[in-house]
């Protein structure tokens, strides 16, 4: 027998069947509380509120513990590959031999992207960044695969829609990176794996000989790895909301990519190398910036600092930490704005303010500092975010799809004027 919640309200008792998940995580269903009671929620910012029952990431941020399908991030993260991790999100298990060969060769055959696409990218000004080309770009795939306006076409049509997202979206990365630049467009090289293959539509020059350094397209990999999804956020809810009028999946992710732009999502990289960039030009004087950062009168935030589910630590910041340590040493970078964010990261941990409203460095506050290493602009951060929560935005999408979802439609206490009568106030 389930279990059952009950609200008392004007006299009038009301109950609602509690749901349990697989790791024993409870919700009260209040789908019938306004048909009941005529009552609704109230949640700004859905900090409580379930929207979905989802079967792809477990995450538990007391806990710190973040799990694909059943896999520890930790595990995956060691021992898989961004392909295979992208198969397991989207299709719910490890791909066999066969399975994997199949799923990432046709990935490697869809890498070209339409030659009008580039008018499309010709038309961008040269400093427009690379998050909106980004967008653009996924979202003009509508107009060159029509038959994806249709959600509800063949799971072959589907399939084929998803490979070619994780094919071109490399592609159109790597050139909206180029158009900032200002540097002729990089084509798609299929004899690579997908992450060299990216590194090189990045940095290959025309007059020069471009070989991608295998540790940097480990470490990339791995970085994306770590991306590749984290439940109902900010972006992948945009992607469920937009999907769910039936909206072309390309349209879908298009919106998850802008919703992933802003500072307080996935431009937290790019703001925390900022921040930290900031910081050393104003002398390092890293505590002035946390004692910035705690001032209520002060708009400033340490950015890459906390997190909305993770209140105890990240576990991809523990990863990433290591990985940013391991990079660096085997480049031999040595990094002024990585001493900082060490000494930040130092001082914060012991600070009452940040220890009192479990504030820990989340995902961002590092990928950061690896990107810089590996010689990726500031302003392509979030491009690579992107290009990792690709699958997780996907395998959310579909299913969404899969589950018939309804359109999503939140309702709204209404706190504006009350009827009244039109008085023209234009005199003339
Ligand atoms: N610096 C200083 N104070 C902070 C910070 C921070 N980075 N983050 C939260 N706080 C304070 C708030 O001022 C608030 O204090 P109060 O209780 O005295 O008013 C308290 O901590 C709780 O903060 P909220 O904003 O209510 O927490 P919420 O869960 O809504 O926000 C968020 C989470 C957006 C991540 C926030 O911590 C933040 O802005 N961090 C900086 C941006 C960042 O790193 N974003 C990346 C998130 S991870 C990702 O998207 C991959």
């Amino acid at each position: 027998m389930s279990e059952i919640a009950k609200l008392s309200f004007d006299g009038n008792e009301y109950e609602f069947p509690v749901l349990e998940g697989t790791e024993n995580e409870k919700a009260i269903d209040i789908a019938k509380l306004r048909a009941d009671s005529g009552l609704i929620t109230l949640d700004p910012g859905y900090k409580n509120t379930g929207a979905t029952k989802s079967a792809i990431t477990f995450l538990d941020g007391e806990l710190g513990i973040l799990r694909y399908r059943g896999y520890g991030i930790e595990e995956l993260a060691e021992k898989s590959s961004f392909m295979e991790v992208a198969y397991l999100l989207i299709y719910g298990d490890l791909p066999s031999q066969s399975q994997y060969e199949y799923f990432s060769n046709q990935i490697t055959t869809h890498t070209l992207v339409h030659e009008d696409i580039k008018k499309i990218l010709d038309g961008f000004p040269s400093n427009a960044h690379p998050m909106g080309v980004l967008s653009s770009l996924i979202c003009s795939l509508t107009a060159f695969y029509p038959n994806s306006l249709d959600p509800n076409r063949s799971k072959d049509e589907v399939d084929l829609s998803i490979v070619r997202l994780l094919a071109k979206m490399p592609t159109f990365a790597a050139w909206a990176f180029k158009n900032k630049m200002g540097h002729p467009v990089n084509y798609p090289d299929n004899s690579l794996d997908y992450c060299s293959n990216f590194l090189k539509m990045m940095f290959a020059l025309p007059a020069e000989r471009y070989d991608a350094d295998p540790v940097v397209a480990k470490a990339l990999d791995q970085l994306l790895i770590l991306h590749a999804d984290h439940e109902q956020n900010c972006s992948t809810s945009t992607v469920r909301i937009v999907g769910s009028s039936q909206a072309s999946i390309y349209a879908s992710i298009s919106a998850g990519i802008n919703a992933l732009w802003g500072p307080l999502h996935g431009g937290a990289n790019q703001s925390v190398i900022e921040m930290l960039e900031a910081i050393k030009a104003d002398g390092g004087d890293s505590k002035k910036y946390l004692e910035k950062a705690k001032d209520k009168n002060d708009p400033f935030r340490l950015m890459g600092f906390g997190h909305r589910v993770y209140k105890n630590f990240d576990p991809r910041a523990k990863i990433i930490k290591k990985a940013a340590d391991d990079v660096l040493g085997k480049l031999g970078v040595s990094d002024p704005v990585l001493d900082i964010a060490k000494e930040l990261e130092q001082a914060a941990l012991k600070d009452q303010y940040f220890v009192d409203r479990k504030l820990y460095p989340n995902v961002d506050f590092y990928s950061g500092i690896i990107y810089r290493a590996l010689g990726i602009p500031t302003d392509m951060f979030t491009v690579m975010f992107a290009l990792g929560r690709l699958p997780g935005w996907i395998a959310q999408w579909k299913e969404m799809r899969e589950n018939n979802e309804p359109i999503g439609r939140p309702r709204q206490v209404y706190t504006g004027a009350n009827e009244r009568d039109y008085v023209s106030m234009n005199k003339r």
